[in-house]
C-alpha cells in the first residue's frame, strides 16, 4: 500500500491571533451550533460566546481574553509616555509607591502588561534593571525601552524563571484580563519580594461610568479596593495593603485642569480614581 506522508503541523504560533486561540477548546462531540438553527435551551442575548472564526463554544473568560487580545493588537494609548499630563500623573503614582516602599529600592522589577511604556519609563526613577512584557506587539513597538528589556507574552504563562525579579507589577492591566486571580499568581511566581497591583477604582462614579460606557474599559467593574487587596492576599501575599489615589486620569485630562488637579491630594480614601495594592513575599 502506498504511505502517505503529511506534512508536519507546525505547532509554534505565528500571529498573536494564532496564539490566543490555540488552545481554545475543539469543538466537543455534543457542541451546539449557533449560527442558523436555534438552540431553544438558551434565550437570546445569553448564548455563550463563540470564538472568533470558528464555531465552537469558548467559556466566558477566554472570550473577555480574546476580545481583550483583538482590541490591543492595533491599538496604543492616546498619550505619550513624555505628554506632560502623563507625567504628571506619573510622578506622582511614582512618588507615592517610593514613599510606600521606605528605604527599599527593589534592584530588578517586572511590568506585566508594560505596554507603551507610561508605567516602565516613569518607574526607573525607583529601579534601575527594569523589563516590561505584553501580549500587543504594537504597544511594544512604541515602548521606548530597548528591545533587550520587552518580551511578548501572555500574562497567564510569564517566560522568566520563578523569583527572577524583586519587584513584579502592573500598571492597568488586570481589568483586561479574563482571569485576574491566574495572572496575579503568576506576578507572584516569577516575583522575589513584593508584587503590586494599579488598577481603576469601580468606587469612584467617574470611573464606573467609563466602565459602563466604554466596552473594552468593562472588566474594571469589578475593581474595588477590597477586590483588588484580596487578588493579593489569595495569591499568598503577606502585609497586603491598598490605598485609593489620583484625581485626574493620563489619557483624557485637558492639561489646564491637570494642573489644577495636581495640586489636590493624591490619597483619596475608598474613592480615589484608582486603586494601589501592594504584598509581600
Ligand atoms: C491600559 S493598557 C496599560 C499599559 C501600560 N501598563 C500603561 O500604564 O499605560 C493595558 C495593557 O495590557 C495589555 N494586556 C491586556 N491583556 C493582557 C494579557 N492577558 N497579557 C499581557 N498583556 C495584556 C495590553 O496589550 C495593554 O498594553
Amino acid at each position: 500500500m502506498e504511505r502517505v506522508v503529511h506534512p508536519p503541523i507546525s505547532i509554534v504560533p505565528t500571529s498573536l491571533e494564532q496564539l490566543t486561540m490555540m488552545d481554545a477548546d475543539p469543538a466537543p462531540a455534543a457542541s451546539f451550533h449557533l449560527s442558523g438553527a436555534s438552540d431553544k435551551r438558551f434565550r437570546k442575548g445569553r448564548q455563550p460566546p463563540l470564538a472568533k472564526g470558528r464555531n465552537v463554544w469558548m467559556d466566558p473568560v477566554r472570550a473577555f481574553d480574546q476580545l481583550q487580545a483583538d482590541y490591543w493588537t492595533t491599538r496604543t494609548n492616546l498619550r505619550s509616555h513624555d505628554h506632560p499630563v502623563v507625567r504628571s500623573f506619573a510622578n506622582q503614582r511614582v512618588e507615592f509607591i517610593k514613599g510606600k516602599f521606605g528605604d527599599w529600592r527593589p534592584s530588578t522589577a517586572l511590568e506585566v502588561g508594560c505596554g507603551d511604556g507610561f508605567g516602565m519609563q516613569h518607574m526607573n526613577t525607583l529601579v534601575d534593571d527594569i523589563h516590561g512584557c505584553d501580549l500587543s506587539p504594537a504597544m511594544l513597538e512604541a515602548n521606548p525601552a530597548p528591545a533587550d528589556r520587552l518580551t511578548l507574552a501572555e500574562a497567564y504563562d510569564l517566560p522568566f524563571e520563578s523569583d527572577q525579579f524583586e519587584l513584579v507589577y502592573c500598571w492597568e492591566l488586570l481589568h483586561h484580563v479574563g482571569d485576574p486571580s491566574r495572572a496575579v499568581s503568576e506576578m507572584k511566581r516569577v516575583g522575589r519580594r513584593a508584587v503590586m497591583l494599579c488598577e481603576p477604582n469601580s468606587l469612584n462614579v467617574a470611573m464606573a461610568a467609563f466602565g459602563l460606557l466604554e466596552p473594552a474599559e468593562r472588566g474594571l467593574l469589578r475593581f474595588t479596593p477590597g477586590y483588588t487587596k484580596r487578588l493579593l492576599v489569595e495569591a499568598g501575599l503577606s502585609r497586603v495593603t491598598v490605598y485609593s489615589v489620583a484625581c485626574f486620569t493620563p489619557n483624557q485630562t485637558p492639561p489646564w485642569l491637570a494642573r489644577v488637579l495636581s495640586l489636590l491630594p493624591y490619597r483619596w480614601p475608598y474613592v480615589g480614581l484608582y486603586n494601589i495594592a501592594i504584598g509581600y513575599l
